[in-house]
């Protein structure tokens, strides 16, 4: 059982959309960084003009923007999302931006009659499997050219699931009504070798990889939820638990009980290339 689309095509719509790009605690542009560097390493930027570039769950449309820049503009971009308000605000950034709004798992059913240089599917492998999309981004690769795969694996949040199986955790259940949450709606990756290991399954050759693990140090409840359910981190799990309409009441005990939280993500950057079966 994996994520009910319709339910993060409206979080994504109504509550990330607006503030994805204040982007919390600069874990997105950091991530960015090293995904260019990747590209950078590579003759993709100097390479032939222009670059076909998809890119999957392209959300606000930075990391596109990013290479669009490098490229001085000889990028020919595609982007596919499920959130048409995300999408909106790529297309700001990226004037030429093509898009369309449509669930990544009926990616062959578009783009028939293309191919890329490069794909890119940054933080969605939480949603739709790696496992699924790998060979449908391979189909629409050009011999050779590059998938640029960016997501949180399993091993994030270490000290997060920690409190989640304390007492105190089960005492703000039993008041605030809601029950223990549930990881399997998550596709992401178990960790690195997973990620490895599923690329080269699909015939990917992987160029370079690195694992992110950056601190995230959480204040308070608000400070949480500008990350988690603002930011579009955890908001699935936010919302199940309903903590961001809690009770005064509730946020004092919350934040008395569980904050300071210190914490770190894990997410694997990497860079593939497509070889021939
Ligand atoms: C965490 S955001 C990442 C956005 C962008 N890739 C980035 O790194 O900045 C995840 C994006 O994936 C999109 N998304 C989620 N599920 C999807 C699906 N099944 N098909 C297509 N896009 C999806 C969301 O709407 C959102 O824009």
């Amino acid at each position: 059982m994996i994520y009910n689309h319709n339910i993060i095509q409206r979080q994504y719509d109504e509550i990330i959309a607006p503030n994805f790009d204040i982007d919390a605690k600069g874990i997105y542009a950091s991530t960015y960084q090293k995904g260019i560097i990747q590209l950078q390493n590579t003759n993709l930027i100097l390479s032939k003009t222009p670059l076909q570039v998809l890119d999957i769950g392209i959300g606000t449309g930075s990391f596109l923007e990013q290479i669009a820049l490098l490229r001085e503009g000889e990028v020919s971009p595609f982007g596919m999302d499920i959130s048409e308000k995300m999408l909106d605000i790529a297309k700001k950034k990226i004037p030429n931006l093509r898009t369309i709004v449509d669930d990544a798992t009926n990616l062959e059913k578009h783009y028939a009659n293309r191919s890329f240089d490069l794909i890119c599917s940054h933080f969605v492998t939480g949603f739709v499997p790696m496992r699924e999309l790998a060979p449908k981004v391979w189909n629409l690769l050009d011999e050779g050219a590059y998938w640029s795969l960016i997501g949180q694996t399993m091993a994030s949040y270490p000290n997060l699931r920690k409190i989640e199986d304390s007492l105190v955790s089960k005492l703000i259940y039993w008041v605030s009504g809601n029950s223990k949450l549930d990881y399997d709606v998550v596709s992401s990756p178990e960790g690195h070798s997973e990620v490895i290991e599923i690329l080269e399954e699909n015939d990917f050759e992987v160029c370079q990889i690195e694992t992110f693990e950056p601190k995230i140090d959480f204040a308070n409840l608000d400070d949480f939820l500008d990350f988690g359910y603002y930011n579009g981190w955890l908001t699935p799990f936010i919302e199940k638990l309903g903590i961001h309409k809690a009770s005064k009441m509730l946020s004092l005990m919350i934040n008395i009980l569980l904050f300071p939280i210190h914490d770190n993500q894990s997410i694997e950057i990497a860079l593939a290339r497509k070889i021939t079966k």
